[in-house]
C-alpha cells in the first residue's frame, strides 16, 4: 500500500487553499481595477447591465408608434437639459434602465403599487438537491420581474445560500465591509446610538444597476447560523423551541417588506435550519427540478418529505402558502418530438402527475444561461449584440424567460387579486 498519513494530507489541502486564495485575489483585483472606472454604489456592486436602443424603448414603454416616442424624447430633452443620455460609437442612443424609468416616469406611464392590504410576496427556490437550477431560476426570474416590463416591481433578492452563487449575479464586487444576511441573522453588527435597526437592515441590501432591483448577499460564514441558533435553543434564550425558525422572517423580511413588492429568497440544498428559516419566512414556493433521473427521484423523495417539514413551520404558526409550484429546469426542447428525449418526456411525466402544480413554462436548455452566468449575468443583462454567442441563441432564452417570468407574476397577481382570478 502507499505510505499515507494525515500530515501529508493537511499539507497538500495547505497547498490548495494557498492557490485558491490566489485565484480569488485575482479576481478581486480584475474586479477593483474595473469599478474603479464607475461611480455610484450601483456601478461598483453590479456588473455591467445591458443598454436598450431606442427601438428598445419604445417596446418596453408599450408605445405604439416610434415617432410618439421620439416626440416625447424632444419634449423630456428640452425639460431636463442637464441629463445626460449615452450613446454608443455609431451614435444610436444607449438608454440604461433607469433612463427607461425615467421615461415612464414623464410620460405617465402606471407602475404597479401594492395596495395596503396587498402584501409583498416572499418566494423561495427550494429543492434539498442540488444542482437543479435554484440560483439559476432564482436571479433570472428576479430580474426578467424587475425589467421584462415596465410594471416597475420592487424585487428584492436574499442569497440564503452561504456558497453565496446568487450574490454573484447582483453583487459580484462585495467587500470585506459589506453586511451578509447571515450578519444580519446572526447580529454580527453594532448599532451606532440613534441608529434605526430597520434602516440598518434596509441598508444591507445592495443597489444594482437596475432601481428597483435589490440584494441582500451571503459570504461562506453565513453557515454559522446554524450553530448560532443552535446555542440559542441550547441556553433556552428563546421563548418557544419553534421561534428558532422565525428569525429570518422577523429579523430581515419583517423589517423591508414595505420597500418591496417580491422578494426572491435561493436557499441551500440542505434541510438546515436556514432552510426551515426560509419556509417560514415564505409566501409561496417553487421546486426546480431537472428533467434526469437522478434529480426527479431526489425531487420525488423532496416531495414525500414535505409534510414532515411544512408541519414543523405550521407548529412555529405559518400562514400557508399561495402556492406552490414544480418547475422543470435544463429542458432540452431541441429535439421535443423525438422519442429518446428524455427531458421532454421527463417534463411530459411531470405534468401528467402534478398538473396544473407544474409551471407550464419549461426553462429549456440553453448556453446562453451558462455563458451569461461566466459574466456574473442573467440572460436579461446582455444586448443580443454584444453576446459573444449567437443573437438567437440569447434571444430564445430571454423570450423563454419572458414566459415564465409572465406565469410568475400571474401567480403573483392571482394573490393579490384573489376575486379576479376565481374560477379560472
Ligand atoms: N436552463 C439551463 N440551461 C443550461 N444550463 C443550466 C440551466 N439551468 C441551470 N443550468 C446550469 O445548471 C448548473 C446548476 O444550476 P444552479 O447553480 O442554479 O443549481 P442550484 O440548484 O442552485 O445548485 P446548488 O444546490 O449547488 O445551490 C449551473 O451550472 C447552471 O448554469
Ligand atoms: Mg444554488
Amino acid at each position: 500500500m502507499r505510505d499515507r498519513s494525515a500530515t501529508k494530507t493537511l499539507r497538500e489541502i495547505s497547498v490548495l487553499k494557498t492557490i485558491a486564495k490566489k485565484r480569488m485575489d485575482e479576481v478581486k483585483e480584475n474586479r477593483a481595477e474595473q469599478s474603479s472606472i464607475v461611480s455610484t454604489e450601483a456601478e461598483q456592486n453590479s456588473s455591467t447591465f445591458r443598454t436598450y436602443s431606442k427601438a428598445d424603448a419604445v417596446k418596453w414603454l408599450g408605445i405604439e408608434y416610434p415617432t410618439t416616442f421620439s416626440r416625447a424624447f424632444e419634449g423630456i430633452k428640452a425639460k431636463y437639459p442637464d441629463r445626460v443620455f449615452n450613446r454608443e460609437n455609431n451614435k444610436n442612443y444607449a438608454f440604461t434602465v433607469s433612463d427607461l424609468h425615467f421615461f415612464a416616469d414623464e410620460l405617465d406611464i402606471p407602475k404597479f403599487v401594492r395596495k395596503e392590504n396587498q402584501e409583498c410576496i416572499t418566494i423561495a427556490f427550494s429543492n434539498l438537491k442540488g444542482g437543479v437550477g435554484k440560483t439559476t431560476t432564482c436571479v433570472n426570474v428576479a430580474t426578467g420581474l424587475a425589467v421584462s416590463n415596465n410594471k416597475r416591481y420592487r424585487v428584492g433578492v436574499i442569497d440564503l445560500d452561504p456558497q453565496g452563487t446568487a450574490s454573484l449575479f447582483g453583487v459580484p464586487n462585495l467587500s470585506e465591509d459589506d453586511f451578509t444576511v447571515g450578519d444580519i441573522l446572526q447580529s454580527n453588527y453594532e448599532l451606532e446610538q440613534g441608529d434605526c435597526e430597520k434602516q440598518f437592515i434596509s441598508e444591507c441590501f445592495k443597489e444594482t444597476s437596475i432601481p428597483n432591483l435589490k440584494y441582500l448577499p451571503a459570504k461562506v460564514p453565513d453557515y454559522f447560523f446554524e450553530s448560532y441558533a443552535e446555542q440559542l435553543q441550547i441556553n433556552d434564550t428563546l421563548k418557544n423551541k419553534a421561534d428558532v425558525y422565525k428569525i429570518f422572517k422577523e429579523k430581515v423580511i419583517d423589517a423591508v417588506k414595505d420597500e418591496f413588492d417580491i422578494i426572491l429568497i435561493d436557499t441551500p440544498p440542505s434541510l438546515n435550519k436556514t432552510f426551515y428559516n426560509a419556509m417560514y419566512a415564505a409566501d409561496a414556493v417553487i421546486t426546480p427540478t431537472k428533467p434526469e433521473m437522478l434529480s426527479f427521484d431526489a425531487t420525488m423523495k423532496y416531495m414525500e418529505r414535505f409534510e414532515d417539514i411544512y408541519k414543523m413551520v405550521a407548529h412555529a404558526g405559518h400562514k400557508g402558502f399561495y402556492f406552490l409550484r414544480m418547475l422543470a429546469v435544463d429542458v432540452d426542447t431541441s429535439r421535443a418530438l423525438s422519442k429518446n428525449n428524455i427531458g421532454m418526456t421527463y417534463f411530459s411525466m411531470m405534468k401528467k402527475y402534478f398538473r396544473d402544480r407544474v409551471i407550464s413554462v419549461p426553462m429549456k436548455h440553453s448556453k446562453a444561461i451558462q455563458i451569461c452566468a461566466d459574466f456574473f449575468t442573467t440572460v436579461y443583462g446582455m444586448k443580443p449584440s454584444e453576446y459573444p454567442g449567437s443573437r438567437e441563441q440569447l434571444t430564445d432564452a430571454q423570450n423563454n424567460m419572458d414566459d415564465l417570468v409572465s406565469e410568475i407574476e400571474l401567480l403573483c397577481q392571482q394573490a393579490w387579486h384573489p376575486n379576479e382570478f376565481e374560477g379560472l
